[in-house]
């Protein structure tokens, strides 16, 4: 109900509607209204009551609450639920946590803090208050296991996407998981599953992305990029969400119903940090040198020795040489 008022203010922003108005178009009492319009004005909402007019919405477009985000993808309908936390230990974890009782279920988690956030590798993942977007995904998708990996190159393709249509920057792709931007790692996606040999039960998404970091501690500092850094200007986060749901949306279910990955494919390939570099990847106590030529169909990392052999990289960690030495 309370979507359904605020969506009613936000077409009336114009002019005023009166309580009665509201009440009697929802089909709820004034009271419901009332204690809905108290309830926006408490999430930060600027909602003004004129005893003779009624309410009236004065819009601020920085502002970011689950409605807001809610509203700009309800129409895919593709996730049933959103939620937003102040804080939590991580939104990855959180989804794992709470799986079971919402099955059947696809969610979106954001949190504008997260205390124990996670990175690759079990790495941990700096998730300062009011810093980034920390948010995942909870996806089912009708797939086989070894094909969950191409959800982490939707997602890189999702972010370039929108970090294009929102700002109007170019930001590359490392692959298989990290967005650089000015040479430096401004985002990172961890894509982890709940699997049967042959079926996938699950799968969380989580991408962070670093939005107004000023200060990296030490061992960053060299490696990691912000968007306030790098374009100092205010960011609306609201947009680059609902803007990366939408061209996530777009690829994962051209993928997930049609098995089409084309896109996603041309637009990792095309915005690839990777592709025509020397690079090093260490995939558990194996590390391969040698120019990273194409992503295969799936999606997976072709290189090249000096030799002129090929190998398939699957996983691991890939150095890039060029990027502030390797990054
Ligand atoms: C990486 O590059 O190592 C991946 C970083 C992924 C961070 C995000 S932030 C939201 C979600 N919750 C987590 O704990 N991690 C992911």
């Amino acid at each position: 109900m309370k979507i359904r008022i605020l969506k009613a203010l936000k077409e009336n922003k114009d002019g005023y509607i009166s309580g009665a108005k509201l009440a009697e178009n929802l089909e709820v009492s004034r009271t419901a209204v009332w204690k809905h319009i108290n309830q926006l004005k408490k999430e930060g909402y600027n909602i003004v009551s004129v005893s003779s007019k009624g309410y009236r919405l004065l819009e601020d477009q920085s502002l970011m609450t689950r409605e807001e985000i809610f509203l700009g993808i309800k129409d895919l309908s593709f996730l049933d639920e959103v939620y937003y936390f102040d804080t939590i230990g991580s939104t990855n974890t959180y989804i794992k946590e709470i799986e079971g009782k919402n099955s059947g279920q696809q969610l979106l988690v954001i949190s504008d803090e997260q205390t124990a956030g996670r990175g690759r590798l079990g790495r941990k993942w700096e998730s300062p208050k009011g810093d980034g977007i920390w948010m995942s995904l909870l996806l089912r998708p009708r797939i086989s296991p070894f094909e969950a990996s191409k959800i982490t190159q939707i997602a890189a393709a999702a972010l370039v996407e929108a970090l294009r249509n929102v700002l109007g920057i170019d930001v590359k792709i490392k692959w298989p998981n990290d967005l650089i931007l000015s040479g430096k790692k401004l985002a990172g996606v961890l894509t982890e599953m709940n699997a049967e040999l042959s079926s996938v039960n699950y799968v969380v998404l989580g991408c962070g992305i670093n939005v107004n970091t000023i200060e990296f501690p030490d061992d960053l500092k060299d490696k990691a990029t912000s968007l306030k850094l790098e374009l100092d200007k205010e960011i609306n986060k609201k947009d680059i969400i609902v803007s990366f749901i939408r061209a996530f949306y777009k690829l994962y279910s051209s993928f997930e119903k049609a098995g089409d990955y084309e896109e996603t494919l041309k637009i990792c390939r095309e915005n690839s940090a990777t592709l025509g570099k020397q690079v090093r990847v260490i995939s558990g106590d194996t590390v391969e040198i040698g120019k990273a030529i194409d992503l295969n169909s799936n999606g997976e990392l072709i290189i090249e020795d000096e030799n002129g052999d090929q190998k398939t990289i699957f996983y691991g960690e890939v150095s890039v040489r060029g990027i502030n030495g390797y990054l």
